[in-house]
């Protein structure tokens, strides 16, 4: 596992922008994982940035996002559909039949499951999966548990990401009890995976991933055994309260 520290939000927005606009130069057609959440977004302003200069080309781009809350509207501001809208795909020249997202307004969620594990496979798997992580150490909504799904499924959230998400939401009460997300193998069998932490709030997380064990309680530690990973984080998540 490789990371790299930041001085601060910014600079690992652009330290990520960097690999991703990489991984496009090298494999014009490449598949990208998305990740959605408040981390990424500086991330996404960057990569609109360098389109809006020709520095890159997302014209031959297929993308995969690791979830989405079930149910939701794609019109929900808050469903990731949007959110990926708002924050990339409006912005920068990927043609829309190459997006894929979890379908929120499915009313078969498990053939949509299926579905979406079918069409990565058929697209030759993800090359870079871009993940953020959650403060109790979910990756995508895999939430800590003995039991792991390895495939994409429905899974319920856990309070502490009810809790975590809440602030997108008017209340508590309207943040969706349950996701479509990757399984840990879904994610883990990506060619690269590029992690991005920032803030005190995730420093004890990245400290136990660093830690090389793995532990289902701590979904992300399964990161240990992947042999292609780039955490970039900033000071403030790597140090925590000793900066
Ligand atoms: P955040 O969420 O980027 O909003 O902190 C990360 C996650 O829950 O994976």
């Amino acid at each position: 596992m490789r990371i790299i520290v930041c001085k601060n939000y910014e600079d690992m927005s652009r330290a990520a922008a960097k690999l991703v606009a990489s991984q496009i130069t090298l494999k014009p057609d490449c598949v990208l994982g998305f990740a959605t959440g408040s981390t990424p977004i500086g991330l996404y302003k960057e990569l609109c940035a360098m389109y809006g200069r020709g520095e890159i080309d997302f014209s031959a781009v297929t993308s995969f996002n690791l979830d989405e809350y079930y149910p939701i509207r794609k019109s929900n501001p808050e469903s990731y559909d949007y959110f990926m809208k708002d924050n990339l795909f409006s912005k920068v020249n990927i043609p829309s039949e190459n997006i894929h997202i979890p379908d929120g307004e499915t009313e078969v969620p498990e053939i949509e499951c299926l579905n979406y594990e079918k069409v990565i496979e058929s697209c030759g798997g993800i090359d870079l999966q871009i993940l953020g992580i959650g403060v109790n150490g979910h990756i995508g909504f895999n939430e800590p548990d003995i039991n792991l799904s390895t495939k994409t499924h429905v899974t319920e959230l856990s309070q502490s990401t009810i809790d975590a998400n809440s602030r997108f939401f008017d209340s508590e009460d309207e943040v969706p009890r349950k996701a479509i997300t990757m399984g840990v193998s879904t994610i883990l069998k990506s060619k690269k995976i590029v992690l991005l932490a920032s803030g005190k709030n995730k420093h004890a997380v990245i400290k136990e991933l660093l830690d090389e064990k793995v532990n289902t309680n701590v979904p992300a530690t399964l990161l240990n055994v992947h042999r292609d990973v780039t955490i970039i984080c900033d000071e403030e998540a790597y140090y925590g309260d000793d900066i």
